[in-house]
């Protein structure tokens, strides 16, 4: 499999409640133990604006239509990617995402019935076609038993199509490799360290 080149790009992806972002930090403690440098974001947030907007979006105060709430993820989400996101590759790291756009085109595509294809257009204008090199898609019954936010907070359906719309990204999509996350935290993080290591550049300095 190719190397990293400059930078590398790994997305968390799935439905809420699956240890995406304890994983997460599993794989960043295990990455930096090993020498490599690594820059870690979620989405929506990780700037200033992405915060607010993370706010807006997440909490009951407002409640926008869905294309509304489509563009505003897209519009936080372009602006990680320039503050933060394009400088770190572009200074080799590997960046870790927990989230990107197929969270945008499986909730809001899908779930919020946006439409997929309107969703991944406004994001290939929103992140200048950066896709992943590589995204983890949590697999599993998902969502936590007492809703954490607005967005998690919505019905069966809702979920069904969500999880229907990563179903369908990962079948077109060859980065999308899948993760069960009903595991016991360790055996997922094993199964994610197994993924992520053909992506990686030898590193000689490396520890353990
Ligand atoms: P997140 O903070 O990842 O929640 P959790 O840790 O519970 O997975 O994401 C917040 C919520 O925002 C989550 O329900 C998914 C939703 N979301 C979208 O609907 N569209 C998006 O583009 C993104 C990035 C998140």
């Amino acid at each position: 499999m190719a190397g990293l080149g400059r930078g590398c790009l790994i997305a968390f992806e799935g439905l809420d409640g699956l240890g995406k972002s304890t994983q997460l930090e599993y794989l960043r403690s295990w990455l930096l133990a090993r020498g490599y440098s690594v820059t870690a974001v979620r989405e929506p947030g990780g700037t200033a604006l992405g915060e607010r907007i993370r706010t807006l979006l997440l909490t009951a105060e407002v409640d926008p239509t869905p294309m509304a709430e489509a563009l505003l993820f897209a519009a936080a989400r372009a602006e990680l990617l320039a503050r933060i996101v394009r400088p770190r590759l572009a200074e080799g790291d590997i960046v870790l995402m927990d989230r990107y756009l197929e969270s945008s085109i499986a909730y809001q595509g899908y779930g919020a019935q946006v439409g997929a294809k309107t969703v991944a257009a406004l994001n290939r204008i929103a992140t200048g076609g950066l896709l992943p090199r590589l995204t983890l898609l949590f697999s599993g019954r998902g969502f936590s038993d007492e809703p954490k936010d607005r967005i998690e907070g919505r019905s069966l359906a809702f979920r069904d199509r969500v999880r229907a719309g990563y179903a369908h990204l990962a079948d077109e999509f060859a980065h999308i490799q899948i993760v069960e996350a009903d595991k016991p935290p360790e055996d997922v993080a094993a199964h994610i360290r197994r993924i992520v290591e053909p992506y990686l550049e030898p590193k000689g300095e490396a520890r353990g």
